[in-house]
């Protein structure tokens, strides 16, 4: 399946990365050399995504897009001329599921990937083309094995049948089950192909966890009527949405910069040495 335009939900106030996100947004927060939104964006079009829906909160949207469009609008980051970014604003903070929610207009009648900001993928370790190749015209949601404590960190798939090696169908979700109300353990980790209908999902649903729309129960819908498949990620992605994690993808990602890793992969040995 081709999949031509991507939602990426940046409304989250970074509360697990204060005191950095007090006046920066989260996916403004430099790793490397670039800002979280722009590896996120150049991981879709390395997927041969050409539209990008963000959904923000109110009053960031001018700094967010004026990363890629200048402050005027008239200055495109060198790379992005043939990509379009669409702004939406989720006006109150209701959650991940109102937030996707609110791409419905600009999205239309698509499928689409949902690209959250918090996990980064190591480029050549790209997982959405396998979610479009494993698509029958379902929903894919990309999968992992979690720990212990990833079952009170992620939404949680309840599986069904395995259709080949990797892939499995998903008959439930749960938003954080923890260690006792796990299904299974496999987890969302931020990556998700979605057909249109998670919007009509959505769009019925109560507040879950938390007092939140959450986009775990539309998957939940989903899989209710047999309309949505995992996918189990052949690589870790990075999760920058916490202190510590947020160190980590630093790392990792510096070692795979193809300007800094010589020098920063030195530093790294050095350092370690020493200690
Ligand atoms: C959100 C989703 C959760 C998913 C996670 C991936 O949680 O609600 O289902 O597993 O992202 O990062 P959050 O990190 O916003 O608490």
């Amino acid at each position: 399946m081709h999949v031509d335009v991507a939602v990426i939900p940046a409304a989250g106030r970074g509360t697990r990365m204060l005191p950095a996100t007090r006046s920066v947004p989260k996916v403004m927060l430099p790793i490397v050399d670039r800002p979280a939104i722009q590896w996120v964006v150049e991981e879709g079009m390395r997927a041969g995504v050409g539209e990008f829906v963000i959904v923000v909160n109110p009053g960031v949207e001018d700094l967010l897009f004026s990363h890629f469009e200048g402050m005027e609008g008239l200055d495109t980051l060198e790379g992005f001329d043939g990509v379009t970014i669409t702004r939406v604003v989720q006006e109150e903070p209701l959650g991940l599921g109102h937030a996707v929610l609110q791409a419905r207009e600009a999205v239309g009648d698509r499928p689409f990937f949902c690209l959250l900001g918090d996990n980064l993928a190591v480029p050549g370790l790209d997982q959405l083309g396998y979610l479009a190749a494993a698509s029958d015209g379902r929903s894919v949601i990309l999968l992992r094995d979690l720990d212990d404590e990833g079952l009170d960190k992620y939404g949680v798939a309840v599986p069904g049948e395995w259709l080949g090696e990797r892939i499995v169908e998903v008959n439930g979700a749960i938003e954080k089950p923890g260690r006792d109300a796990a299904p299974s353990r496999l987890g969302f980790v931020g990556r998700y192909l979605f057909n249109p209908e998670v919007f009509d999902r959505l769009e019925g649903l109560d507040p879950g966890y938390g007092g939140e729309i959450q986009l775990t129960d539309a998957i939940a819908g989903l899989a209710e009527d047999g309309r949505c498949l995992g996918y189990v990620a052949d690589a870790d992605l990075l999760d920058v949405g916490t202190h510590a994690t947020y160190l980590e993808a630093t790392a990792r990602l510096g070692l795979w910069h193809p300007e800094h890793s010589k020098s920063w992969r030195a530093f790294l040995q050095d350092l370690v040495g020493d200690a």
